[in-house]
């Protein structure tokens, strides 16, 4: 789709000349809907208005930026002061391009506009009063319907129209990197309907992190590594779920109801029973369906003689340890290889 670039505002904000302007430093054709309007019914917007009424103008300026659809380049349109007061043309514009609001106070318009015979709607007794009555009617809808908003107040031409080639590329810079997060969940969302279930589980005393000797294991609670977990799997599109027990037998259960409901994948720290459990050892080993990864907070390498060993580790694909709780992010990114998945970074 062509992406147009829309000026809106109050008449006398600048939208054509800064239109023009900016047609000249974008490359981009120039269209003004007024004159597109003027050409086509072949007299001015006041006798258009004196003629038909406005009704029927407002329905010529849908048919204008309608006809945009079918451009084959995208162009510079400034936009009729009212025309966006149709909520149908603002979804026309939205759809089409990017749409800049030229903002400008009452005052600025005033002294643009008081020797201007040709805008109907400002031939009368006060023109101030009308353009600070029709601006408060107008501001919240051209706010509403702008990406970006130029404030023009005291700036010259060159000034504006630099402003909003800038806001210009910001907003395609800002709208292509929503696409790209968009894409990213997409592609996330796509993991998820594949369904890969993992599964960590802490064993014995793991549930008292941040209390039990944090000069060895942190300050930081079981909550805040199951937290830090969920974000590194939510980063990487996965979904995880956390068992943690003090008991031997539930955490045997547990495994084999693994085996049930198709869990793909077991990140585990048993705890102490690392270093003795024969029993949870023939539970990760026999279900050998199920990806499995050991980890450990602390280097039990380096530690009491005792934890060197790990008996269960054997049952395991991977045993990771003395990484605290990034220990747990590479179990993650392991475990993705061992499903099988791409990697997001
Ligand atoms: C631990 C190391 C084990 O030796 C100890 O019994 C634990 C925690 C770790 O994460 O470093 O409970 O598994």
């Amino acid at each position: 789709m062509v992406k147009h670039i829309f000026l809106i505002g109050f008449m006398g904000c600048g939208k054509s000349s800064v239109g023009k302007r900016l047609s000249y430093l974008l490359k981009q054709p120039y269209v003004d809907t007024d004159d597109r309007i003027e050409e086509k019914e072949g007299k001015k917007i006041t006798q258009i208005f004196a003629d038909e009424g406005e009704e029927y103008f407002r329905q010529q300026e849908t048919e204008v930026i309608k006809g945009l659809f079918d451009a084959k380049q995208p162009y510079v349109v400034s936009v009729g002061g009212g025309l966006v007061l149709r909520e149908k043309n603002r979804r026309i514009i939205r759809k089409q391009g990017i749409c800049i609001y030229l903002r400008a106070t009452a005052n600025t318009l005033y002294e643009r506009l008081k020797r201007d015979t040709q805008r109907p709607l400002l031939q009368v007794e006060d023109p101030k009063a009308r353009i600070e009555s029709l601006l408060e009617e107008r501001s919240a809808i051209y706010e509403s319907c702008a990406d970006r908003i130029v404030d023009v107040d005291g700036l010259d031409l060159p000034q504006v129209a630099e402003l909003v080639r800038r806001a210009f590329e910001d907003e395609k810079a800002a709208r292509r990197q929503r696409r790209m997060e968009t894409e990213e969940i997409q592609n996330r969302s796509e993991q998820r309907k594949n369904g890969k279930q993992i599964l960590v589980m802490h064993g014995p005393n793991l549930n008292f992190l941040g209390i039990r000797e944090p000069e060895i294991y942190g300050t930081a609670s079981y909550d805040d590594l199951v937290a830090y977990i969920q974000r590194e799997a939510e980063e990487r599109g996965l979904m995880v779920s956390f068992f943690q027990s003090n008991h031997e037998g539930a955490l045997i259960d547990r495994i084999q109801e693994a085996y049930r409901d198709h869990t793909d994948g077991i990140i585990i720290n048993p705890g102490a029973l690392t270093h003795y459990s024969y029993a949870l050892h023939d539970a990760l080993a026999s279900v050998d369906q199920i990806k499995k990864i050991e980890v450990h907070l602390s280097d039990i390498t380096k530690r009491e003689g005792f934890r060197a060993q790990s008996v269960t580790k054997a049952a395991c694909q991977a045993q990771i340890y003395g990484k605290g709780f990034a220990g747990y992010a590479d179990a993650l990114d392991q475990m993705m290889t061992l499903l099988g998945f791409e990697k997001n970074s």
